[in-house]
């Protein structure tokens, strides 16, 4: 599904935040990158749906090489969800839901008079997907951190896309908020066949929920494991 081949990024000022990271996802797998603050996890998921420049390398969706050209249907095919939700606030559930069906060209201006019936109706199944259809028509500031996410992933999932690219989408919630909105990304993952890739700080959600694990450290892949496999040893390689 993705293929990263020796994927190099450099901030100006100097950062080296990817040294040459390869890295193979499988369709229908839920992986987890785990690494302390600075490793690189968000520069790594932004680099896929082009969020970020790279210097060097590949990354291929589906076989085919992520290119201009390419990289609007990829765009088409990724949903994202972040740590702070990055919901509009004065929206409505529904209406957040529904610019998950924008593109950046066409913006909010439109959406009220744009989305057709049919639309509509999807942003409620979106929405009764992650337990939130009684919320559809409330704002999105008057719903808790763990609903404000819920709302999040309906806006990533309405697109119907093959791959979810998930930011430390727990990092601001409380363990029980964070456990619900866990276990709906692996049902999602599981029932939708959607690939996810998911940055995490807490290695015990990474090893309850995910396939596969793998560390990041200063930019580079420490360790790639099974989940079931994980151990206290992996885990000192990146936390010391
Ligand atoms: N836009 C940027 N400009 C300069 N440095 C950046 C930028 N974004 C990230 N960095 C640096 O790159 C490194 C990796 O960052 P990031 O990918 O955000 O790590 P993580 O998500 O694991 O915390 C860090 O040292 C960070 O300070
Ligand atoms: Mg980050």
């Amino acid at each position: 599904m993705i293929e990263i081949k020796n994927l190099k990024k450099t901030f100006e000022g100097g950062t080296e935040a990817l040294r040459g990271v390869d890295l193979k996802v499988n369709k229908g797998e839920f992986l987890s990158i785990l690494g302390p603050s600075g490793s690189g996890k968000t520069t790594l998921l932004r680099s896929i749906n082009g969020l970020e420049n790279i210097d060097s390398g590949e990354i291929f969706f589906d076989s085919e090489k992520i290119n201009k050209i390419y990289l609007p249907e990829v765009q088409k095919k990724t949903g994202m969800i972040f740590q702070e939700f990055n919901l509009v606030n004065n929206l409505s559930a529904i209406n957040n839901v529904l610019t998950g069906l924008l593109n950046s060209s066409s913006k909010f201006l439109s959406m009220f008079y744009l989305f057709t019936k049919d639309q509509k109706l999807e942003a409620l199944k979106a929405l009764e997907t992650v337990g939130l259809l009684d919320k559809a028509y409330n704002r999105a500031d008057e719903l808790s951190g763990g609903q404000r996410q819920r709302v999040g992933i309906a806006r990533a999932i309405i697109k119907k896309p093959s791959l979810l690219l998930a930011d430390e989408p727990v990092a601001s919630l409380d363990p029980k908020a964070a456990d619900l909105i866990m276990s709906l990304l692996k049902k999602i993952n599981k029932e939708f066949k959607i690939t996810i890739m998911c940055n995490l700080h807490q290695t015990e959600l990474a090893a309850q929920y995910s396939d596969r694990i793998i560390g990041l450290l200063d930019g580079a892949i420490m360790f790639d494991k099974l989940a079931s496999n994980i151990n206290r040893t992996s885990i000192n390689q990146i936390y010391k």
